[in-house]
């Protein structure tokens, strides 16, 4: 490559954040990205990412049972800039009926924002996120929001998130009052305060000061809401985590920001400090090594297929995440499990408001191809050498039905059926062992629906789903597996790659087991 195409490629690379929102549903996701795309123009009004969820469902059928559910369970990529960056949100989806799909998302990111409501604290769909990211030990930025109402005291949250989730964190800002007596923000970091003023906290008024102690502060905040704020922050610098950009980096502790999203209050210097702070895309693991971004062949993987985005076509999208090189429009890559080359001609970027044909991208960013259905999970696409990447986990169902197709004559199409949603991810499939029954695992109850409603649309074949009581999917590694041994409480299955896994009822049953065969190896995900 030419110098100056390096520096090309350098300067791209360098301005890239591709990072994934993390949250229960409620804490502000929604607010809080309509926010960020508003300050990078990429919207102009608010409401629009509502809106925009919204539309989706008009253009795409077997999506009616988000409609009718009120939710979204796509989750999606929106690009914009800031301040010279190109900045990557990947959505994921926000109900509790969140799928594999949205752990899979999260391989693509380099960084998370767990996003935490203040009032609620950490809840059952941050965890399950936050381990995913945490077991790719990516950093992991903390939002804390809804400061505009009453919530929990600072110093617990923290101590929250240490206990639930493991990470120490450190506090970039630090609130001055809270819920009604909010009046602003003291940023550790840079010796200023904020203040917000008027009853919708609209105003911000930014102000250095020499410390925390500064009058400055006591004559804006009053005596009571100073001494407070001295209090806390004298104990913090004491007794609090310093900053430390390397146990950041390796996602073991997180920078903590207090604020109102929808008040837009401290949102902005998240956004600032975030971009400072978060990694620029980073290399992924494949079986040539480490694929650093800047390696001039251009490779990337599949993480996410999504099929029907338009009704008038049976058509899929594969999200691909370019790990190397620079992507052109039309240009030629390796298909490497196919081992065919193909030609990436009507490639996407998912804007905020609309699907645009891209022409060229760089490592971070992700891009939408057409797929006439020669796409699986995990598959990689690369220029010249066989690269291929390491393989997305196979995660954990969490609930499994046992699945009958009512007309044995469909039987060919039901089979069909079940083949192309397990590879595009949307359910995992396992036989039993003592009975050969077809189960279905996913990880959220809404798969289920969506497999019987595309069963029944794009197959024209009628299931019959009876839910299973297994809550737990382990596979198993162990050289003289017993069936027998797996009979209460748990069952012994096959996975479509012919691994056995077994299936446990309850926590119980899967400790007892483990206990029971120490020899073997219980994996949480697929070996
Ligand atoms: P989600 O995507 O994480 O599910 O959350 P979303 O942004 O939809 O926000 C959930 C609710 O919380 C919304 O209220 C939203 O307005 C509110 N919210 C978000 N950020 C803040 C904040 O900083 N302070 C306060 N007080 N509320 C916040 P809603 O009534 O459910 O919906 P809507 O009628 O406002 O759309």
């Amino acid at each position: 490559m030419s110098k100056t195409l390096d520096n090309q490629m350098q300067q791209e690379i360098d301005k890239r954040r591709t990072f994934a929102i993390i949250s229960h549903p409620d804490a502000g996701k929604t607010t809080l990205t309509e926010k960020l795309l508003l300050f990078g123009g990429a919207i102009r009004e608010a409401g629009t990412v509502k809106a925009r969820k919204a539309s989706k469902h008009a253009t795409s059928d077997w999506m009616e049972i988000e409609k009718q559910r009120g939710i979204s369970v796509t989750s999606s990529v929106m690009q914009f800039d800031y301040n010279g960056h190109r900045i990557n949100i990947l959505d994921t989806p926000g109900h509790q009926d969140f799928s594999e799909d949205t752990y899979r998302t999260l391989t693509a990111a380099d960084s998370a924002v767990m996003l935490i409501d203040v009032a609620k604290g950490v809840e059952a769909q941050t965890i399950k996120l936050f381990q995913v990211c945490a077991k790719r030990g990516i950093p992991i930025f903390t939002f804390i929001n809804k400061l505009d109402r009453e919530g929990r005291n600072p110093f617990d949250l923290m101590e929250e998130l240490e206990q639930v989730l493991g990470i120490r964190s450190v506090p970039m800002n630090w609130p001055i009052g809270t819920g009604r007596d909010l009046c602003g923000v003291y940023d550790r970091m840079q010796s200023q305060v904020e203040l917000f003023q008027g009853d919708d906290h609209s105003t911000i008024q930014v102000q250095k000061v020499e410390d925390y102690n500064d009058p400055v502060i006591r004559e804006m905040a009053g005596e009571f809401l100073h001494d407070q704020l001295c209090q806390d922050l004298e104990l913090l610098d004491v007794a609090g985590d310093p900053f430390d950009m390397e146990k950041v980096q390796r996602g073991e502790l997180t920078p903590v920001f207090f604020g109102s999203a929808i008040n837009n209050f401290g949102v902005q210097t998240f956004l600032e400090n975030f971009l400072k702070l978060a990694p620029k895309p980073e290399p992924r693991k494949s079986t040539a090594g480490l694929i650093e971004p800047t390696n001039e062949k251009f490779s990337g993987y599949i993480f996410k297929i999504q099929a029907n985005m338009n009704p008038a076509h049976r058509d899929r999208i594969a999200f691909l995440r370019i790990v190397s090189g620079k992507f052109q429009r039309g240009m030629s890559v390796k298909h490497v499990r196919a081992g065919k080359e193909i030609k990436l001609s009507q490639p996407q970027q998912f804007l905020a408001q609309d699907r645009d044909i891209v022409q060229e991208a760089f490592p971070g960013d992700i891009i939408g191809l057409f797929d006439p259905g020669i796409f699986r999970i995990g598959d990689s696409l690369s220029q010249g050498s066989e690269v291929v990447f390491d393989e997305l986990p196979t995660f954990s169902p969490e609930i499994f039905a046992k699945v009958t197709v009512k007309n044995a004559l469909k039987h060919k199409q039901y089979q069909k059926g079940i083949d192309q949603l397990t590879e595009e991810g949307t359910i995992q499939v396992f036989q039993t062992v003592s009975f050969d029954d077809t189960l279905l695992g996913v990880v959220g109850q809404l798969q289920f629906e969506v497999f019987e409603y595309r069963m029944k649309g794009e197959y024209g074949v009628d299931v019959q789903l009876q839910r299973m009581s297994y809550q737990f999917a382990r596979w198993i590694i162990d050289e003289n597996i017993d069936p027998s041994k797996f009979r209460i409480n748990s069952t012994l299955v096959k996975d479509k790659k012919g691994n056995y896994v077994v299936l446990f009822e309850n926590e119980y049953a899967m400790r007892t087991a483990m206990e029971k065969n120490p020899t073997a190896k219980f994996l949480e995900t697929a070996p």
